[in-house]
């Protein structure tokens, strides 16, 4: 279990990765003895009024010292992190909620869907190894991973297959694999789901992105639709799940 506590991290060091794509390296010591893969952070964009809520976003991977966040820069909170420079100190709340269920000496198949796939890379650094699928709109949107097997699919062909990461999923693939972690838009995640045929669907892990306010199970306002019927909370609950907790068809519809 892992202890949430507000750090005052230090800013190491920023840079873009790609248009519009933040990495930020921030030292933290406690992070790097508490944090688990999948877990997110939620960051003060600012010291000002704007903007009132913290701004989740998921642990990259660890480094020595802290960790490091990729981030698309979307809108003011984004835009305010991404002009954060070397030496400032930033409120961080963290790490926060449960992250990728790991089976001892499992297989792992990652399927990313572009900047679905930050993340990724603290996954990968626990598992040892994995075989990772990545697609994006263009080479511009393929974020940067430290894997010995990423096969890679965009849809204007500017790198790796043309097409849809789900062109990419074959049944070696499925059969291979023990656990089947999926990240990236609704749209994306759903796709996938639906290619994977039902026999192989309880090795499924996604993990969802809802709008949040508190981040960690107070304020009701990052709920998902859950198969049972109801709602669980992204923050608490998730952010990952079983494939099979989600109600796909109710999630997309609510636009979240
Ligand atoms: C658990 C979790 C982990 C996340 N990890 C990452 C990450 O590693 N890297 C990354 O780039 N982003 C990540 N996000 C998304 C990130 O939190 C949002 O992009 C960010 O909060 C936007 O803030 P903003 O002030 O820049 O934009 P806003 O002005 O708040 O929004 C700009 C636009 O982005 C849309 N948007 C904002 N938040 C979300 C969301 N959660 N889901 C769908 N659309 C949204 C808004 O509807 C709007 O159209 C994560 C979200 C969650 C819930
Ligand atoms: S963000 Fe407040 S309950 Fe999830």
């Amino acid at each position: 279990m892992s202890v949430i506590r507000d750090y005052d991290c230090l800013v190491k060091h920023s840079e873009q990765v790609l248009p519009g794509v933040i990495r930020i390296v921030f030292e933290c010591m406690e992070m790097v003895s508490n944090a688990l893969p999948g877990q997110f952070v939620q960051i003060e964009p600012s010291t000002g009024t704007f903007p009132v809520t913290r701004r989740p976003i998921t642990i990259n991977r660890l480094t020595d010292d802290g960790f490091e966040l990729l981030f698309d820069v979307v809108g003011r909170g984004t835009e305010l992190m991404g002009e954060m420079r070397t030496g400032e100190t930033v409120r961080i709340l963290g790490p926060l909620g449960r992250g990728w269920m790991v089976h001892p000496d499992s297989t792992w198949l990652l399927v990313g869907g572009g900047l679905g796939a930050a993340g990724f890379q603290f996954l990968i650094d626990t598992v040892g190894s994995a075989k990772v699928l990545i697609g994006a709109s263009s080479s511009r949107r393929v974020i940067p991973l430290e894997s010995l097997s990423c096969t890679v699919a965009t849809e204007d062909g500017s790198t790796g297959e043309t097409g849809l990461v789900t062109a990419l999923i074959s049944r070696d693939l499925l059969e291979e694999a023990d656990s089947i972690a999926v990240c990236g838009p609704v749209a994306m995640m759903e796709a996938v789901w639906n290619t994977i045929p039902s026999m192989y669907r309880d090795k499924v892990q996604v993990s969802t992105e809802s709008r949040m306010g508190c981040g960690w199970g107070v304020c009701d306002g990052c709920s998902i639709p859950v198969s049972s019927g109801g709602y669980k909370k992204c923050c608490k609950d998730g952010p990952v799940f079983p494939g099979s907790d989600i109600d796909w068809k109710r999630w997309k519809e609510a636009g979240l």
